[in-house]
């Protein structure tokens, strides 16, 4: 990602956008999506290490670069993204809008150099990327829903929160010279799961916990999983999700890692932390 940001800060680029790619994709946050993907690559024998790691910086951008048209005045007006100002807050709105546009094509660019050492994987990522990106099941999908008056949850969660773990799985497989269909379940469900519990946080943590906003669903009058199951009822159907994601795992060579993987993750996001008394806890 350095090599990336630093080949976009080149040349006669403006200094302020400049800067402001780097202050978008660091310190970073959990990066779950790149580390998905190289465990399915990984999983699969990743005979193209090269290849693994340009899917995973490209995801990891794609992901940066919706976060940061997220926190926009016209979506969800945030200040706070990873324990600081937001990049309209730090820069100017007008530096957000581009700084997301840049990481976009950033992401497909890293794809591109990508193939001269395999030029069908490098087309297969590109358009497994794009799928999960844009419309019409990729994130501008999922964003796209909450301007409807009616919205379907799962289409919602799928498209907005699913779609970049479906693009980590199959990318990892892709990768690895995989076909990335078997592999389409076990993002989705990891996605689904990762929803519930993000909707879980932003219920009952407390902010400097998570470092962004908290009650933002409520705010925002979002549908989510406490609103529709209750606290209790969202921990469960975060279990259930993430048993049938074990069980979804195609059969590779380190089928057994992956489930192992999936099992710490489970625990990771499993909140048993929100038992832990906080004063706004409900
Ligand atoms: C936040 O994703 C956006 C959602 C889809 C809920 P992450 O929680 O993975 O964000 P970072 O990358 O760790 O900051
Ligand atoms: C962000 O969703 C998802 C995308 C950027 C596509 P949210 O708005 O629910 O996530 P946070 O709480 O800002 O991270
Ligand atoms: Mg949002
Ligand atoms: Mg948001």
């Amino acid at each position: 990602m350095t090599a990336a940001i630093a080949r976009g800060q080149g040349g006669d680029a403006p200094a302020r956008l400049a800067s402001a790619l780097d202050y978008a994709v660091t310190p970073g946050g959990a990066r779950i999506r790149p580390t998905l993907l190289l465990s399915v690559a990984i999983a699969c024998g990743d005979d193209r290490p090269g290849v693994s790691d340009a899917a995973a910086v490209a995801l990891e951008l794609i992901h940066c670069a919706s976060l940061v048209h997220d926190d926009l005045p016209c979506f969800d007006d945030s200040d706070l993204r990873r324990g600081k100002p937001t990049v309209h807050r730090a820069y100017s709105e007008p530096l957000a809008v581009l700084t997301g546009d840049s990481l976009i094509v950033m992401g497909f660019d890293v794809l591109a150099r990508a193939g001269a050492a395999d030029p069908l994987r490098a087309l297969q990522l590109v358009s497994a990327l794009a799928t999960r990106t844009g419309m019409p099941m990729g994130i501008c999908a999922g964003q796209g829903w909450e301007s409807e008056s009616q919205i379907n949850l799962s289409a919602y969660h799928r498209a907005k929160t699913g779609a970049l773990f479906i693009a980590a799985t199959q990318m990892g497989a892709i990768a690895a010279g995989y076909e990335p269909e078997p592999w389409e379940e076990l993002g989705a469900r990891i996605g689904e799961a990762f929803q519930v519990a993000d909707d879980l946080r932003d219920a009952v943590c407390a902010v400097e916990e998570i470092g962004k906003p908290v009650g933002q669903d409520v705010l925002h009058a979002r549908p989510n999983a406490v609103k529709e199951l209750g606290v209790q009822g969202a921990m469960k159907r975060l279990k259930d999700i993430l048993g049938g994601a074990i069980a979804s795992i195609p059969s590779c060579p380190g089928e057994a890692m992956l489930a192992e993987m999936v099992r710490r993750y489970a625990e990771k996001m499993t909140p048993g932390a929100l038992s832990a008394p906080v004063a706004s806890r409900v």
